[in-house]
């Protein structure tokens, strides 16, 4: 039995050693290992031993087993890497050729918008700051004095996040870590910034933002740009210099009228909406003009609160700034012309070439930031 055994072994490694190809590596298998195989037989046998016979040919088995198995995996591993360089072998590639035909891709009109925003700002000396689309409670709400029983929290359709959820019910949520959300704005970059940075501050923070909202001038995805001056003795007037400053340049003409309205947000006060005058050209709606037609809203705004000031631990007394918070999508629509907001974030081709700005015009305040 042992000797046959033996000479089995041998047989099945040297044809296993033998096999050109992954289909013959596999037809080995199948004949000592498959359902219907050899040693899978062998195996069978055990169960009608008698416990002494067992305990001498159960090791003898399972090792021809493992020495077959292992034997199939090892030349697996080698024809796979032969496969593998043979085609890698095959498959150059030529970098140094010619393309065959022009780029077809354009620059999406958000990352156009986006890319003007910086650079207008930053000619007013505003640095660019991120911050994650997943956020705590306290980012996103609390340090932004909406505290939990605030109304505002049910206005922002917040999409809350399965595991910020458990955490809440198990009794173990801490706010300031539990990333429990997806942020409805991009103003909790101004609480992690005025936490990481020292104070004198000027930040716009571009970004993705999610409410469960949808419709042809709402998605669940969107985007805004945030602004944020922390300094000493910042007034409501460097508010308006500075909005009146960007529109003219995001929209490239000095006729532009700007209406501040009262308006109410918890992290801002006073706070004040900005509407921006438009003229009818055609029956449509252009934005400029020195005696405007009507109002477009375009953003909100006022002046940082003490308590969100408080709650990153400096001191409003000592410190004060505006802050600014702004749809970028719809900034693309009013300038580029488009009235749905959806297409926006289809990836249709066509609409991307129609809408689309060339990769080598980038924007810059000498040469016009509108491409
Ligand atoms: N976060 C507000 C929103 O999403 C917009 C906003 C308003 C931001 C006023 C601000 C601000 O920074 O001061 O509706």
């Amino acid at each position: 039995m042992t000797q046959d055994l033996n000479q089995m072994r041998e047989h099945m490694l040297t044809a296993i050693a033998a096999a050109s190809g992954l289909d013959a590596l596999e037809a080995c298998r199948v004949e000592a290992l498959g359902k219907q195989g050899t040693i899978t037989a062998l195996l069978k046998t055990l169960g009608k031993m008698t416990p002494d016979e067992r305990l001498v040919q159960g090791p003898i088995i399972q090792g021809l087993r493992e020495a077959v198995a292992n034997g199939i995996a090892q030349r697996k591993a080698t024809l796979e890497r032969a496969a593998l360089d043979a085609r890698l072998a095959s498959e150059t590639l030529d970098m140094t050729l010619p393309a065959d035909a022009a780029p077809a891709g354009t620059i999406h009109p958000v990352s156009q918008v986006m890319d003007e925003l910086a650079e207008i700002f930053a000619d007013l000396g505003f640095a660019v700051a991120t911050g994650p689309e997943i956020e705590t409670d306290w980012h996103n709400f609390s340090a932004l004095n909406i505290p939990e029983t605030h109304p505002a929290r049910a206005m922002h359709d917040t999409f809350y996040i399965q595991q910020g959820i458990d955490a809440k019910a198990a009794g173990t949520a801490d706010e300031k870590t539990t990333f429990s959300l997806l942020r409805t704005h991009t103003s909790p970059v101004q609480i992690r910034t005025m936490l990481s940075q020292k104070p004198p501050i000027r930040i716009i923070a571009p970004g993705r933002t999610y409410r469960s909202d949808s419709d042809a001038t709402h998605t669940p995805m969107f985007h805004q740009v945030e602004g944020l001056v922390i300094d000493k003795g910042i007034t409501l007037g460097h508010l308006k210099w500075t909005l009146e400053t960007f529109v003219k340049a995001f929209f490239e003409r000095d006729d532009i009228v700007l209406r501040m309205r009262p308006s109410y947000f918890p992290f801002t006060e006073p706070s004040v909406e900005i509407d921006v005058g438009y003229t009818l050209v055609k029956g449509k709606r252009v934005v400029g003009g020195a005696e405007p037609d009507g109002w477009l809203e375009i953003l909100g705004s006022g002046m940082v609160h003490r308590k969100v000031i408080e709650a990153c631990g400096l001191d409003p007394d000592e410190w004060q700034g505006f802050a600014f918070g702004c749809g970028i999508d719809r900034l693309a629509m009013l300038k580029y012309g488009m009235d749905d907001l959806r297409p926006f974030f289809d990836g249709d081709i066509r609409w991307l070439k129609h809408y689309g700005f060339s990769s080598l015009d980038v924007p810059t305040l000498s040469a016009g930031v509108g491409a």
